[in-house]
């Protein structure tokens, strides 16, 4: 029995195997086991190659697929036909270093449940990549950051390169598509510690990289279902709830105050205003985020401020707009004002979510 079960994803990388083979082989020297590639029958011919490739690397096994082409579900398979207790998975294309699992080994062995290839952690690094794919990288993983807070457990949790224990994933229905595997795992596994070791994510030399544009929608697609399934979507949708109910609070205690009591309206404004902020911080504090507060009194104050803070900035973000799109596209001010609810809303959830009521 291999103690190590290595899953390598391939789509037209017969140019890479016989390197990544050796370079696995020399890093591994020491290290009882087993590599399943799990080829969607690639017209490029990556399966028979490797195939033959068996006699010379006894630690392979291959798996075919005919109906299907996705990275993430022929991680699955791979996963299904492996035999290591530990479990790792990587590119055929090189971009991973075969270097590092010996490292991401150590760290298992030392207690860790997960371990990441890392990308974002000091040492880590992405050769070559223009600022372009760097700026997508990075945005989407602020939106899993977002909708899914298990995933702020890693730096990088969209690395494609990562090793855990078996226990973390067994029982556990994994139903991921596209290529964020190891979304996945971090939101429905079962583990405790997940770590990080840096790596240098290498430039392709050989091959070309099977990602699409449809891999967009295949990444928003699993993002939304998995932040559904945790409940996360509900969150966002009862923090707009709360948002609404504050607008009635407002109007409601300006009519009180100015309206019936005769307060200066500026000042009757000013207090419905703060009052409305009030109510809302109660609301989601109670209702849309009761899992997430520290216990105490003094955090209690602090998260109040803090949303006050935020609702300043959203507030003027909410001016900013509106005067932007009136100004200098002549927006008229009632429409663009939509537009800055709109962005002064998804300020308002982003920073509460990250910042107020962060876990
Ligand atoms: N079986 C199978 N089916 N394998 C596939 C498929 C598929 O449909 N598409 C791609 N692969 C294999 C490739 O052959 C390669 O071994 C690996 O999956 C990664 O594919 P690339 O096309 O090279 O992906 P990438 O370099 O753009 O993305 C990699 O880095 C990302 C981080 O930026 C992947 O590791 C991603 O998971 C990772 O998020
Ligand atoms: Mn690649």
């Amino acid at each position: 029995m291999p103690l190590l079960s290595i899953v390598v994803p391939t789509y037209n990388e017969a140019e890479n195997i016989p390197i990544l083979l050796e370079e696995v082989k020399k890093a591994l020297r020491e290290i009882n086991f087993e590599m399943i590639i799990v080829d969607d029958d690639s017209p490029d011919g990556t399966a028979e190659l490797a195939e033959k490739m068996r006699e010379e690397y006894p630690f392979l096994k291959i798996i075919r697929r005919k109906n299907e082409r996705d990275l993430a579900t022929a991680v699955i398979e791979g996963f299904k036909n492996s035999d290591g207790e530990i479990l790792a998975v990587m590119d055929a294309d090189l971009q991973h270093p075969p270097e590092k699992i010996v490292e991401m080994l150590d760290k298992i062995k030392e207690g860790a449940d997960i371990v990441v290839g890392s990308r974002y952690i000091p040492g880590g690094e992405i050769e070559r990549w223009s600022f372009k794919r760097k700026f997508y990288s990075k945005g989407a993983r602020a939106i899993a950051y977002l909708l899914l807070p298990k995933s702020r457990e890693v730096k990088d949790p969209l690395s494609g390169f990562f090793m855990l224990r078996r226990e973390v994933i067994e029982g556990v229905e994994l139903n991921p598509i596209g290529y964020k595997i190891l979304l996945e795992i971090l939101i429905k596994g079962r583990y405790k510690k997940a770590e990080e070791v840096p790596i240098i994510f290498r430039d392709r030399e050989r091959g070309e990289s099977s990602l699409v544009f449809n891999e967009y929608g295949k990444y928003t697609k699993h993002l939304l279902r998995l932040s559904w399934n945790e409940g996360e979507i509900l969150r966002f949708l009862k923090f707009g709830l709360v948002g609404i109910s504050g607008v009635f609070v407002n109007e409601g205690l300006l009519w009180l105050f100015w309206g019936t009591m005769g307060v200066y309206l500026a000042l009757a404004s000013a207090v419905s205003v703060e009052l409305s902020i009030l109510w809302n911080f109660i609301w989601n504090e109670v209702w849309t985020f009761h899992d997430r507060g520290k216990e105490g009194i003094t955090e209690f104050f602090k998260r109040m401020g803090k949303f006050n803070l935020v609702s300043g900035v959203g507030l003027l973000l909410n001016v900013a707009v509106l005067m932007l799109l009136h100004i200098s596209f002549g927006i008229y001010p009632l429409t663009a004002n939509i537009a800055g609810i709109a962005v002064a809303f998804i300020w308002n959830f982003a920073a509460n979510n990250l910042w107020t009521w962060f876990k």
